[in-house]
């Protein structure tokens, strides 16, 4: 058991990579918190794991991400261990096409929900005396597709903040790291794709990966897993690809 009495919050652990996230840490015997702004899905995921609670957070808002981290240390007792995988993109189109209204949800789901994880949750890891933060950041912060430029931008601060915090929080025993999974099965897959899910479609993207297939959540949380487990202890500010080469 890798993650035998650790404690994580994973946020987005509705579907996708936060799902798998949160399956694989419950099977390495972490207590989770899965943490979503759908409370449907949430639930569900959280009732079919062994040691988990769901708590209905919005992580674009301050009061709701205060209110995890509390809830997350009064079901467990403490945070060893915070995941910001929520995340959300504009539909792949014309850089100019893009609405306000959907750059600022992008910035928000992505990049200001981990400065609000931070404020509100590096003091619950300090109380431990030390922790992981992963951020799921992306493939498209180091190899940018077209169509795609706003959430590309914000995958790139992700993986420079991500950095920053490692650094910083370093002398408090916090680990920061990030992952950069590329163009996975889940729910954002038509988005990132700008269109209907068909064979034609997705063997556009799969022919610039070279081991041939897109990712997965259990590949994404295999990865999550190593960061946040003891054989990771010196590794603190990589964001790895987690991308069958698409990167090289
Ligand atoms: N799927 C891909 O191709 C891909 C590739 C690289 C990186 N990513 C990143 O992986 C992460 C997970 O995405 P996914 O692909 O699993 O998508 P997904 O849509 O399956 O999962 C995202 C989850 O985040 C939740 N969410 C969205 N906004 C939220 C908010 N404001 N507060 C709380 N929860 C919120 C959704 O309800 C959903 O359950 C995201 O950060 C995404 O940018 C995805």
């Amino acid at each position: 058991m890798r993650l035998e009495n650790k404690i994580a919050v994973v946020t987005g652990a509705a579907s996708g990579f936060g799902e798998g996230i949160a399956r694989r840490f419950c099977e390495e015997g972490a207590r989770v918190v899965v943490a979503d702004i759908n409370a449907e899905a949430g639930k569900a995921v959280a009732d079919s794991l062994a040691d988990a609670v769901f708590v209905k957070a919005d992580v674009t808002e301050s009061d709701d991400v205060a209110a995890l981290i509390k809830a997350a240390e009064d079901a467990f007792g403490g945070v060893d261990i915070l995941v910001n995988n929520a995340g959300w993109t504009h539909k792949r189109g014309p850089l100019t096409e893009v609405s306000e209204e959907d750059f600022d949800r992008v910035y928000a789901t992505n990049v200001k929900s981990i400065y609000l994880g931070a404020v509100h949750g590096v003091s619950a890891l300090r109380r431990r005396g030390g922790g992981v933060i992963v951020n799921i950041a992306s493939t498209a912060g180091v190899r940018p597709r077209a169509g795609l430029t706003w959430y590309n931008g914000s995958k790139g601060a992700v993986i420079t903040l991500t950095r920053s915090m490692a650094g910083e929080l370093a002398a408090d025993k916090i680990r920061v790291c990030a992952l950069n999974p590329v163009i996975g099965e889940t729910a954002l897959l038509e988005a990132f794709m700008g269109g209907p899910d068909t064979p034609e479609l997705r063997e556009q993207f799969i022919s610039t990966i070279p081991l041939g297939r897109m990712s997965r959540p259990l590949d994404i949380a295999n990865a999550a897993l190593f960061l946040c487990s003891q054989e990771a202890e010196f590794i603190t500010g990589i964001c790895m690809e987690v991308d069958g080469g698409r990167c090289v």
